[in-house]
């Protein structure tokens, strides 16, 4: 629990826009609490990169959030978590949050779950071990290498012919986005699939606030919201659009 801080401040990252999805949500949550959106969009995807390049490209990103010494940090990429929260822990002293695929309650749903991650989270021990402990023989897991690069690209003007050729051409009785980005686009992935759809957004929001909850009653001021490093033009625009639209990830 993160006590006695006047102004508390969380930042968070992804590799591109993905994580704007969990932004959003936690800044709903958390009103009085200022955020910092840091992304590395000219090198998005993330999702093919080896875990010792993803380490390097995350830490430099970490260097400069740790500088201003956050309340806490929100790793808004399943990728990166699934990668790098471990190191990222011993290295910096402040609470780091990260994000997993929610294949938990979507196996216990029961029926088909169809697993969708990038390529170096599917590879990742963290995701083997969540895999082994939560999946079934009904659990189907398929790496997607062009999904999120499509989205990062495409999301102003996302039409469901690209979503969907990029996806696997399957049934399922549940489907989880196991990557920031697809949550994205998530209206047409559960319309394709025409079953339940389940992501880490709200469990990791959720948890922010459990840290962060006390603290944020001392604060008086307006929330400041800023976004840092990568394309924070093209940041600021799918915040405001998914203000905008909050059906864009409405269940
Ligand atoms: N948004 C990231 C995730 O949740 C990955 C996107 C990328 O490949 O850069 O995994």
């Amino acid at each position: 629990m993160v006590n006695n801080v006047q102004n508390p401040s969380v930042c968070v990252f992804d590799s591109g826009i993905g994580g704007i999805s969990l932004l959003f949500e936690c800044v709903r949550r958390l009103p009085r609490v200022d955020f910092t959106y840091f992304a590395d969009n000219y090198r998005v995807p993330y999702g093919n990169l080896p875990r010792a390049e993803l380490i390097k490209r995350i830490d430099e990103i970490f260097e400069e959030i740790s500088k201003s010494n956050p309340s806490a940090a929100v790793l808004a990429c399943n990728t990166a978590t699934a990668q790098s929260i471990d190191f990222l822990r011993n290295k910096y002293d402040f609470p780091i949050l990260g994000i997993q695929p929610a294949i938990k309650p979507a196996v216990e749903s029961g029926g088909k779950c169809l697993v969708l991650a990038t390529p170096s989270t599917v590879k990742s021990e963290s995701f083997k071990n969540l895999l082994e402990r939560y999946g079934n023989s009904n659990t189907c897991v398929v790496a997607c290498d062009k999904l999120a690069p499509y989205i990062e690209q495409n999301l102003l003007n996302l039409s469901a012919t690209g979503v969907e050729n990029l996806l696997p051409q399957c049934k399922a009785d549940s489907v989880v986005l196991g990557c920031t980005h697809y949550v994205l686009a998530k209206k047409i992935i559960q319309s394709f699939y025409d079953c339940p759809v389940y992501d880490g957004i709200v469990g990791t929001a959720d948890h922010l606030k459990n840290i962060l909850g006390i603290c944020d009653h001392n604060v008086q001021r307006a929330q400041k919201i800023a976004f840092s490093g990568g394309d924070s033009y093209k940041n600021r625009k799918v915040f405001n659009y998914i203000l905008m639209q909050e059906e864009v990830l409405s269940p």
